[in-house]
Formats: C-alpha cells, sequence, structure tokens
C-alpha cells in the first residue's frame, strides 16, 4: 500500500456555487488516524464527503493510493472507503438486516460469512450481540450512529470516514467508542474522523488538520509534533 491514503491538490470544492474547501493540498497518511477539528461550518464534513466521492471538486485533484479517484469505480471505491454519517439513516429492519444488506450492496450477495461478521462488527463498533434483531429504525441517534460503523466495517474498508462519530453519545460512551477506534486503529484501518473533541484526537494518536472557514490553516504530524505542510492561502 502506497505510503498516503489520500493526496489532495490544490482542491477547490463548491456548494451550491459558494467555495467551501479553498486549494486544499495535504497528504493523508495510510494506517495512521487522522482528526480533522474546526468550528462548526469549517469545512470538515465537505472535506471527508470528497474522499469518498459523495461529492466531486470543482478543480484540484484527489489521489486515492496514488490513483485518481476517479479511476476506481464508485462502488468498489466505497468499500474501500467506508463512511459513517453524524446522522445516518437506517435502513427497514433489524439491525442485522442493515449490516447484511450493507454487504450486500457491496457484493451483490450475501454469504454465510457475512451472517458470522454481524456479531464481530458490532463488538468492533462498541455494540453487543443483543441488537442484531433490534429494530434499526427504533434506536437511539447514538446507537444509530454505532449501527453506521458496524455497517460500514460490514465490508472489512480499508480507511474510515467518521463524521462525529461521538456527538450523539454521553462522555462515558464517546470515551467507549474511541477506545474501539483505536482497535480498529491498531488493525491497520486508516480512520480519519471529524470531531469537536479535541481530546478525542488526542486519545486517538493521529494526526490534526485544523479548518477555518474551509481553508487548512494547520496539519499538525502526531509523531514530531511538526507542521506537515500548513496551506495558507490568502
Ligand atoms: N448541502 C449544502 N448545500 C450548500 N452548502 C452547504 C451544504 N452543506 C454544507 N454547506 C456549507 O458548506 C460549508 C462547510 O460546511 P460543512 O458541513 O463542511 O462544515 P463542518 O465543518 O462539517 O461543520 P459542523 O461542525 O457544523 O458539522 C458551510 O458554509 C455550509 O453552510
Ligand atoms: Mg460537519
Amino acid at each position: 500500500m502506497s505510503e498516503f491514503a489520500f493526496e489532495l491538490r490544490d482542491v477547490v470544492h463548491e456548494r451550491q456555487k459558494r467555495i467551501v474547501l479553498h486549494n486544499i493540498t495535504l497528504k493523508l497518511r495510510a494506517g495512521r488516524p487522522t482528526c480533522l477539528i474546526g468550528s462548526s461550518g469549517s469545512g470538515k464534513t465537505s472535506f471527508l464527503r470528497l474522499l469518498n466521492r459523495l461529492e466531486s471538486p470543482v478543480s484540484g485533484e484527489i489521489l486515492f493510493k496514488g490513483r485518481p479517484i476517479e479511476q476506481y469505480p464508485v462502488r468498489q471505491l466505497r468499500t474501500w472507503v467506508g463512511f459513517a454519517f453524524q446522522a445516518p439513516a437506517m435502513f427497514e429492519g433489524t439491525v442485522s438486516h442493515n449490516l447484511l444488506t450493507a454487504a450486500r450492496f457491496a457484493n451483490g450477495k450475501i454469504t454465510q460469512a457475512d451472517h458470522d461478521r454481524v456479531n464481530e462488527v458490532l463488538i468492533l463498533a462498541d455494540l453487543n450481540e443483543s441488537y442484531a434483531d433490534r429494530e434499526a429504525d427504533q434506536l437511539s441517534g447514538g446507537e444509530k450512529q454505532r449501527v453506521a460503523l458496524a455497517r460500514t466495517l460490514m465490508t472489512k474498508p480499508e480507511v474510515l470516514l467518521l463524521d462525529e462519530p461521538t456527538s450523539a453519545l454521553d462522555p462515558k460512551s464517546g470515551a467507549r467508542l474511541v477506545e474501539a477506534l483505536k482497535k480498529l486503529v491498531h488493525s491497520g484501518v486508516t480512520v480519519i474522523m471529524a470531531t469537536h473533541r479535541l481530546e478525542e484526537g488526542e486519545a486517538l494518536g493521529g494526526d490534526t488538520i485544523v479548518f477555518e472557514a474551509g481553508r487548512v490553516v494547520e496539519h499538525r504530524d502526531a509523531t514530531s509534533g511538526n507542521e506537515t505542510g500548513a496551506v495558507h492561502v490568502e
């Protein structure tokens, strides 16, 4: 695997004809977590959405594992680069049905291995086996967020994009989820997480990217404490 999961070169992104990300140039390391921080509206979610092609920039280039992101079939890309939304929509039916449906979307079928993986991903997402038979729509916001994470994990993604995964959790549950994420990091998953809670980034021990009004104003390298390439464009 390339040293970098993603490389962005001079990426400009617009929503409704307004620039929401300005000339972003940076590299995101593979196998190491990255936290995105910045105030509300600074562009964290917009940035994440570019990385699995939920949206496309108006200019610039995004490479995934050294190749332009648009060269990968979208469905394939999204099994490698999973996205757990902040306020995820559940499919109808039970949690286990939700998880198996994700596997079917990715591979066109559901295998015994998928059935076997259901309990595994529930635990990885800090849920437990008793959730499998619950109606997904009736879960709390925080439970749905974790089901969304479990759903994403069904396809064993190399990269996990997480949009404020603890925003609907009480502090204790949030800390437990961060512990669960640490395990995923140790198993080699590249976690890229938007968060408002600085201590979560510190707990994960990754690099940090600071957004301000659509610009990257700081890119901190966890290992050296140095900046790896802050971009200031006036
Ligand atoms: N669907 C949309 N249509 C138009 N503009 C949007 C849309 N979603 C977000 N924006 C704008 O894009 C900019 C960046 O928003 P974004 O959601 O990326 O910020 P954020 O850093 O994730 O904020 P938060 O911490 O509140 O989640 C904001 O100015 C926002 O108003
Ligand atoms: Mg957001």
